[in-house]
């Protein structure tokens, strides 16, 4: 495999807002205006998706499906670690049509030696991929949301197939429904996070683990803004056009924003991360990566 970050993509060619499934998600809005939101929807792909080359990355896209209109959501596909990708489940019957999408693809993805291996969850388990297990690559474990899309039972499944720690964290509410739009890791060590969408248990495992200086605490209007939703490599983040007070917090650490209107996905109660699944990350040892 190469060395530059791989991600898939979805195409926005079947991208509408149709139904509602979480407290974002407005139908009505994207009604008013059909037109204008897929216009604006093509747009704001085609930022996010020259974001990612322009930070160094290389991107697979796959084609939009009509009728699959969350299928541009991949971060909810799978969980991805050292080549091996493990198929989500979704919760909601209104997604659960691109599991079979999402499959295909990987299979074609390993044929063409992206990737290794394909494995299914157990049947009885739901899990919504990167969304809810997401890896810190400095400190070398997975973070894994549950209580809203995900089952806890799925945890141990993780750990199961990547042979890898997962610190489970409790979503404790349903405007915060995967663990990305409230929780995002970022190279220097530090955690972006909106403390209100978890237990009490949730922020002392997180408390318990990244230390003081490190803890990054969104507002309610940043992690409103879907800006915890951010896509970071190396110095750069990438995430929805962000408040005043979060630039000066990322730019006073060091970190370079890159601000993308992502209205439209935002809509649908998603925004950067979601939008993205990353194909090559590796489970090194944290010092490694640290020392990056
Ligand atoms: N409409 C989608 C859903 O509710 C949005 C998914 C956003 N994905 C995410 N990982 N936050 O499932």
């Amino acid at each position: 495999m190469d060395h530059r970050p791989l991600f898939l993509v979805t195409d926005p060619s079947g991208f509408e807002v149709c139904y509602q499934i979480n407290p974002w998600m407005q139908p009505t809005a994207w009604r008013a205006d059909p037109a204008a939101c897929r216009a604006q929807a093509k747009a704001s792909a085609a930022a996010l998706k020259l974001a990612l080359i322009a930070a160094g990355a290389e991107v697979e896209t796959l084609e939009g499906v009509r009728g699959l209109p969350d299928l541009v959501f991949p971060a909810n596909a799978a969980v991805v670690l050292d080549g091996r990708v493990l198929v989500a489940r979704f919760r909601h019957p209104e997604r659960q049509g691109e599991e079979a999408v999402f499959r295909s693809a990987f299979l074609k993805l390993k044929r063409r030696g992206k990737i290794r291996e394909v494995i299914d969850l157990p049947e009885h388990l739901f899990h919504e991929g990167a969304g809810d297990a997401i890896w810190d690559a400095v400190r070398g474990h997975f973070w894994g949301g549950y209580g809203q899309r995900s089952s806890e039972g799925a945890l141990g499944v993780i750990r199961e197939v990547f042979g890898q720690e997962v610190v489970p964290l409790q979503l404790a509410s349903p405007r915060f429904y995967h663990l990305d739009t409230c929780f995002c890791p970022l190279s220097g060590g530090e955690v972006l996070y909106y403390p209100p969408a978890f237990t009490e248990d949730a922020l002392a495992a997180i408390r318990a683990r990244v230390a003081p200086e490190h803890r990054i605490e969104a507002s309610d209007a940043e992690a409103a803004a879907f800006c915890v939703n951010a896509v970071n490599i190396d110095r750069k983040v990438i995430m929805a056009r962000a408040p005043e007070s979060l630039r000066t917090t990322l730019a006073e650490r060091g970190y370079q924003l890159v601000e993308i209107n992502l209205d439209p996905f935002i809509l649908s109660g998603g925004a950067a991360y979601c939008m993205t699944l990353r194909l090559d990350r590796a489970s090194r040892p944290a010092a490694a990566m640290a020392a990056e």
